[in-house]
C-alpha cells in the first residue's frame, strides 16, 4: 500500500516536472519572455530561480521616510531615454523628470567647491568624448580621455597652475565615472566607441519612490487584470546547476537541491557573470566555441551602492549630485589619517568613493559608489565599516559646507559577491571590437539540438545588440527570445 502511494506520488511528481517551456531566472528579461509568450496564449511555462525574489538586477527596497516611506533602489534605478524606449512606453504616465545632470555640484577633498565653469567643462568634454570617435578606429576610453584631454584642458591651462592642479585631479574621478558608467574595473578594457545607442530623451526618469519594481508590476499587468499574475509560476531558490541540451527528447535540467526538470525549450536568462563563471558546468555538451570566445571578451565587473539614510536632511535643495574629486595630496594621506580597509597600489578604498545622488522621491537618502578593482573586498566589509568609511569621506568633502550626520541606515549593494550575479552590467571591451558579429549575437545565439530544433534562448541585456547594460535592453531581449521560441512553434 505505502509502495503504491509512493509510486502515486513518484509519477504525479515526474509529470508535474515535464514541461513545454523552462525559463531560467525572473529578471526583466524573463519577465518580459514570459509576458510575451502570454501575449501569445502559450502558459505553459515555468520559472526557476535562484534568488528567494522577483526581479534580479531590479531589486527595490521599503525604507520609512519620515510619516511616510519610499522605495529606493540597489539594482536598476533610472530609465534612461525616451524615443524608442520599451520601459518608457509602458510606463510614461508613472515616470518623473529629474534634473539630475543639470544640478550636479563638484567638491574638492579639501572641503571647498570646484570652480562651477571648470567643473562643468570637464564634465561636458567627458560626455561628448564618445561622439568625437564615432565610427573611428576602436579605442579605449582610458586613451580616448587622456589624448583629448593633454590637447584641449591641458594646453588651455597651461598658464594656471591651480586650475592646472585641479584639472589633473579631476581625471580619476573621470575614471571613476566611466568605471560606474560601465560597470568597469579598468577604464582601460572599456571600448569607447561601443555599439550602445542611447534613446533620445531624459535619461534620469525616475520612480519617484515606487521603485524600479513596480515596473516589473506594470509589464505583468497587476494592475486592473489580477488574474493575470497567477500565469507566472515562479519556483525561487531553484537554482539551476546542469542544462543537458542535446539528447533526443527533452532537455534535462537539474538544480542545486538535486531536482530534475525537463522541458521542450529553454530561455536562458542569467547575466554574463554567472556564464564566465559557470558555463562549463552549466551546459552539456559545452557551448560552441563562438559563444565561449564571447563570453571571455564581453566585459562583465561591478561597481557597488551604497544607500545611506539619515535621521535629518543636512543638504540643500539645490544639489542633486554630489561629484568629489580628491586632490593628490589628501589621496595620499587618507591611508595614514584613516588606515582601515582594503588597498591597491598604495591606494585606499575610500578614495573610489567618488558620487553621491539623492534618491528620487526621498527626503532623506542618498545613494553613493565605489568603483574598481577592490569593489569585491569592500563588499565584504561589515556594515559598520562601510557606514564609519563613507562619513569619514562625506565629512571630508562636504563638512565644511554641511553639518554632515551620521547615517542610521546603511544599505550596501552586493552584486560582485552573489553567485546569481557576479557583477552588474555588461560592457564591450576593445577586445571585443574587431570581431566579424557583433559579440551580442553570438551571446544571443540560440542552441539547436541534434534535429535543428531551438531548445536554448538566450535573453538578458548583455543579448542585445545596441541596448545592453540597461533594463529597456533586457526587456527587448525577453521578447526576442519570446518571438523566436512563438515563430518556431507556429511554423512547426
Ligand atoms: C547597481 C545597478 C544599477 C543599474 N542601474 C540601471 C539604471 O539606472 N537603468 C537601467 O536601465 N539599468 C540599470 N541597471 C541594469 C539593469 O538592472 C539590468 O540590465 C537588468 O535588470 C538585467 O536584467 P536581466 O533579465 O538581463 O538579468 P537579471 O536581472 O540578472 O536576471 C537573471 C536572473 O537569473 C537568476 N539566476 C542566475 N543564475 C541562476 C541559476 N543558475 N539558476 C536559476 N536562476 C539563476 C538571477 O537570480 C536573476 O534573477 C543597473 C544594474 C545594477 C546592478
Ligand atoms: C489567444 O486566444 C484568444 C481567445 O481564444 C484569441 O482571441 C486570440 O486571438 C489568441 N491570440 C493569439 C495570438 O493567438
Ligand atoms: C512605443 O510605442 C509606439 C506607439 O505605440 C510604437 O510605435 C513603438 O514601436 C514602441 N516602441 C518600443 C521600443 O516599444
Ligand atoms: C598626457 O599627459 C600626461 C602628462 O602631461 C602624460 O603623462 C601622458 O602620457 C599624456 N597622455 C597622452 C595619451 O597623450
Ligand atoms: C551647523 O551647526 C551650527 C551649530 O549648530 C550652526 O551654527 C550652523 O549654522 C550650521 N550650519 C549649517 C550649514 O546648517
Ligand atoms: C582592430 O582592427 C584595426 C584595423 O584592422 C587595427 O588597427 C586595430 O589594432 C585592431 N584592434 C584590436 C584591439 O585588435
Amino acid at each position: 500500500m505505502k509502495l503504491l502511494l509512493c509510486c502515486i506520488l513518484l509519477c504525479l511528481e515526474l509529470l508535474a516536472k515535464a514541461e513545454k517551456i523552462i525559463i531560467v531566472g525572473a529578471g526583466a528579461s524573463g519577465i518580459a519572455a514570459a509576458t510575451r509568450l502570454i501575449e501569445n496564449n502559450i502558459t505553459d511555462f515555468i520559472f526557476l530561480e535562484a534568488e528567494k525574489r522577483l526581479g534580479g538586477r531590479i531589486h527595490s527596497i521599503y525604507l520609512l521616510d519620515g510619516n511616510s516611506g519610499g522605495h529606493v533602489d540597489l539594482g536598476g534605478e533610472y530609465v534612461g531615454g525616451e524615443e524608442g524606449n520599451v520601459v518608457f512606453n509602458l510606463s510614461k504616465n508613472e515616470l518623473k523628470h529629474g534634473d539630475l545632470g543639470k544640478r550636479t555640484t563638484t567638491f574638492y577633498s579639501d572641503g571647498k567647491l570646484i570652480d562651477v565653469e571648470l567643473s562643468k567643462e570637464i564634465l561636458l568634454f567627458k560626455e561628448h568624448l564618445r561622439d568625437e570617435f564615432e565610427g573611428k578606429q576602436p579605442i579605449s576610453a582610458a586613451d580616448a580621455f587622456l589624448e583629448r584631454y593633454n590637447s584641449t584642458i591641458l594646453s588651455k591651462y597651461k598658464e594656471n597652475p591651480e586650475y592646472l592642479q585641479k584639472a589633473t585631479d579631476f581625471i580619476e574621478t573621470c575614471e571613476n565615472i566611466f568605471r560606474f558608467r560601465h560597470g568597469a574595473f579598468d577604464w582601460s578594457k572599456i571600448l569607447l566607441n561601443d555599439h550602445y545607442r542611447i534613446c533620445k530623451g531624459d535619461q534620469n526618469l525616475n520612480w519617484n519612490g515606487k521603485g524600479y519594481r513596480h515596473f516589473l508590476d506594470l509589464l505583468m499587468r497587476k494592475f486592473g487584470d489580477e488574474h493575470r499574475l497567477r500565469l507566472y509560476p515562479i519556483f525561487y531558490s531553484e537554482t539551476v546547476m546542469k542544462i543537458m541540451w542535446n539528447k533526443a527528447g527533452k532537455v534535462e535540467i537539474f538544480t542545486e537541491r538535486d531536482k530534475k526538470y525537463e522541458a521542450d525549450h529553454v530561455i536562458f536568462t542569467p547575466s554574463v557573470g554567472v556564464l564566465k563563471e559557470n558555463h562549463e558546468k552549466l551546459f552539456e555538451p559545452n557551448l560552441p566555441a563562438n559563444k565561449v570566445n564571447a563570453i571571455k571578451e564581453i566585459g562583465f565587473d561591478s561597481a557597488m551602492k551604497v544607500i545611506l539614510q539619515f535621521n535629518e536632511k543636512w543638504w540643500d535643495d539645490e544639489v542633486l549630485d554630489f561629484i568629489f574629486v580628491w586632490n593628490k595630496e589628501d589621496e595620499a594621506k587618507i591611508s595614514k589619517e584613516y588606515q582601515f580597509g582594503p588597498k591597491k597600489e598604495g591606494k585606499s578604498w575610500l578614495s573610489t568613493f567618488h558620487r553621491m545622488f539623492t534618491a528620487p522621491g526621498m527626503s532623506k537618502v542618498l545613494i553613493g559608489w565605489f568603483t574598481g578593482p577592490l569593489v569585491p573586498e569592500i563588499e565584504k566589509l561589515k556594515i559598520e565599516e562601510i557606514k564609519n568609511g563613507v562619513h569619514y569621506v562625506i565629512k571630508k568633502f562636504l563638512g565644511k559646507k554641511y553639518n554632515v550626520t551620521e547615517p542610521y541606515i546603511v544599505i550596501p549593494s552586493t552584486w560582485y559577491t552573489n553567485p546569481n550575479f557576479r557583477g552588474v552590467y555588461s560592457y564591450e571591451t576593445v577586445e571585443s571590437a574587431n570581431r566579424t558579429k557583433q559579440i551580442q549575437e553570438d551571446l544571443g545565439e540560440p542552441l539547436l539540438n541534434k534535429d535543428g530544433i531551438p531548445v536554448v534562448l538566450f535573453a538578458g541585456e548583455h543579448t542585445h545588440k545596441t541596448h545592453f547594460s540597461s533594463v529597456h535592453g533586457a526587456v527587448e531581449s525577453g521578447y526576442n527570445a519570446a518571438d523566436e521560441l512563438v515563430k518556431y512553434l507556429n511554423e512547426k
